[in-house]
């Protein structure tokens, strides 16, 4: 697990004053405020909170935007999953819970002090059945976008990096392009905003790069995992400013989530 506070990538360092988060926090009655993903982490979210010994909302199902603990400590809000780092960069929250491909692919100067038990999956290229490039299905390395090509010669198909030009559909297109410019690959990246699935099925795509849990959404549109490009779980991220300026409480709160992460 990570225990450490991760600095921000890519950005110039910025003020304290610059992202001190004042607006949604400044007009609740709570100290804190913390973004929660909608959605598949929601509920380990909460659960893992509720471990941790924070108080969370009683109906989470309720459509306020922001909801008070039971015991009015902290304020929720229930963000889209790729919003949280934005909420949480800007300083519109001073925490956030989300998973750790949605924070390398939205690029946010968060600090990222705790990886999570819960969320894990990973981001992967996968493809049709049989299609080039895609030609031992179940295996994530005959077919390997790095393979050998004197290895890959020895299974039918064309090996991915042989494509000209594939098209690849995905909700990950920076993680994308840089997956296969690194490989040399000029691919034609597709961004969609969710079933990417469909992407190789309708023609619109020759591959797609998405998230994988079970595989049992892969397997039901006779798709087949070529390659993981990262791993993931959920993650806390922390606004900067709040870091400094909230130092008691958000580390009162780390500490607490480390004890469950050991
Ligand atoms: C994600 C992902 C896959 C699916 C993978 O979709 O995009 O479609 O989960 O999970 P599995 O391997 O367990 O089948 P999600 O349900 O989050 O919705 P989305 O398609 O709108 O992204």
């Amino acid at each position: 697990m990570t225990s450490t506070v991760a600095a921000p990538r890519h950005r110039p360092a910025e003020t304290v004053e610059q992202s001190q988060p004042s607006a949604a926090s400044g007009q609740t009655k709570q100290s804190l405020l913390f973004a929660l993903p909608k959605g598949r982490l929601a509920q380990d979210s909460l659960s893992f909170l509720e471990q941790a010994g924070l108080s969370i909302p009683t109906d989470t199902e309720s459509r306020k935007l922001i909801l008070p603990a039971a015991d009015g400590s902290i304020g929720f809000v229930m963000a889209k999953p790729r919003d949280v780092p934005t909420y949480v960069e800007h300083g519109a929250a001073d925490l956030g819970i989300c998973g750790l491909d949605v924070v390398r692919e939205t690029d946010r100067a968060v600090y990222e002090p705790l990886l999570l038990p819960f969320g894990h999956c990973r981001l992967s290229v996968a493809g049709p059945a049989g299609a080039p490039g895609v030609s031992h299905a179940e295996s994530l390395d005959a077919a390997d976008i790095d393979a050998d090509p004197a290895s890959s010669a020895q299974v039918p198909g064309t090996p991915l990096r042989y494509m000209s030009q594939p098209r690849i559909a995905t909700e990950y297109p920076r993680l994308t392009r840089q997956f296969f410019d690194e490989r040399g690959v000029n691919a034609e990246i597709i961004a969609l905003g969710g079933s990417v699935e469909l992407g190789p099925i309708l023609g619109l795509a020759d591959l797609i790069v998405d998230v994988v849990q079970t595989g049992t959404t892969l397997r039901m549109n006779g798709l087949v995992e070529i390659r993981s490009i990262l791993e993931s779980q959920a993650v806390l991220v922390v606004n900067r400013a709040s870091y400094q300026l909230k130092a008691t409480e958000i580390n009162r709160i780390i500490e607490r989530m480390r004890l469950l992460t050991a």
